[in-house]
């Protein structure tokens, strides 16, 4: 048995899925993200979603302006397809550099109800953002309430994921944080233009984590967490080097006191410890070699876009993760707050 490393240096890595938030809220998380990596492709499902080229365009500068001093983040932004989205509107986005558009089923998450009710209706838009090399980011679930939650992703797959990349095969189509073994292996089998993004959440957590104890709200996501065999199939393919998967974390900020009620909104906070998480994940696979494919390669190669300059350095020192941060003007817990965690930023 060689040691375990001390230290472990990547390239700068990104994130492919991030929600951001607005206003207050989004200041204070900004920064967690913004000192791990270099870019983040940031999800439009604000209130009102974020649907137009213009809207974009003011919401990155929102995000910009709320940048700490000498930060070089990058936010990539994207677009909510709503059935109504103008095919016209794919040309406004390519020029405002927007990068991609995101099909949220309609009611299949948090901020969803303006998403699309059948596809069939996107697809005039579909063929403009083809045109224009826009990717569509995809929420892989059904939302049909005879459907058990728990395979909603793999019912979407045959429903939805196969018709579309028959009808669109230039796509590029990211199947984003893919949460199951079938997500898992439809994706490994796919042509090139098809790639997914994994959750740290998903790849450390099966589903038993939500009850240890009780309820766990903070542990509760959409996709929500699945049986252990699924976990086991997310880490096969996210330490496969496969090009095909590669890092986003959905972090999801919300308020503590929005978590923690009778009905409690969908999604985990992970960005103050991202990379950490997915380091842990990585290790106990096996296969810290295959962090920086995943987590700093993979994503730019699919996207089109160049790779980070520079490092960032993670050591090996036990810490505990603040139970509670700030959230503008309120509180949020985020994922393993609390807890210790082995691998540390510098
Ligand atoms: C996300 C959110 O809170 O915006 N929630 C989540 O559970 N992941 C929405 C999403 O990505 O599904
Ligand atoms: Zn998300």
């Amino acid at each position: 048995m060689s040691t375990p490393p001390e230290t472990l240096t990547l390239r700068r890595p990104d994130d492919w899925h991030l929600h951001l938030r607005d206003g207050a809220p989004m200041a204070s998380v900004l920064p967690w993200t913004a000192r791990q990596f270099a870019r983040a492709i940031v999800m439009p499902n604000l209130k009102p979603p974020v649907t137009t080229a213009a809207q974009a365009l003011a919401y990155r500068q929102r995000i910009l302006d709320a940048l700490p001093a000498g930060s070089d983040f990058e936010p990539l932004m994207t677009l909510y397809l709503t059935d109504n989205t103008p095919p016209e509107e794919m040309a406004r986005a390519r020029a405002a550099g927007v990068v991609a558009l995101k099909l949220y089923p309609a009611g299949a998450t948090t901020n969803s109800d303006a998403g699309v009710t059948d596809v069939r209706r996107t697809y005039r838009t579909l063929e403009a953002m083809q045109r224009e090399g826009l990717l569509l980011l995809v929420h892989g679930e059904v939302t049909d309430a005879e459907i058990d939650v728990f395979d909603r992703e793999a019912v979407f797959i045959e429903r939805v994921m196969a018709p579309l990349r028959r009808d669109f095969p230039d796509l590029k189509v990211v199947f984003e944080h893919i949460t199951t073994k079938d997500a898992a292996d439809y994706v490994a089998a796919a042509d090139a233009r098809t790639a997914a993004t994994i959750t740290a959440h998903h790849l450390l957590y099966n589903r038993n984590a939500l009850f240890v104890g009780g309820l766990r709200p903070h542990w509760y996501c959409l996709p929500v967490l699945k049986r252990e065999e699924h976990r086991r199939a997310l880490v096969r393919a996210a330490t496969s080097g496969s090009p095909r998967f590669f890092l986003g974390t959905d972090s999801a900020p919300h308020a503590a006191t929005l978590k923690e009620q009778s009905v409690c909104g969908a999604g985990c906070f992970t960005a103050p410890a991202a990379l950490e998480l997915y380091a842990e994940a990585f290790e106990d696979a096996g296969a810290l070699d295959r962090l920086e494919g995943f987590a700093s390669l993979h994503g730019p190669a699919f996207y089109g876009l160049p790779l980070n300059a520079g490092t960032v350095t993670l050591r090996r020192t036990p810490w505990t993760l603040p139970d509670t941060l700030d959230f503008g003007n309120a509180a949020i817990k985020p994922l393993r707050g609390g807890e210790t965690l082995r691998w540390k930023l510098d």
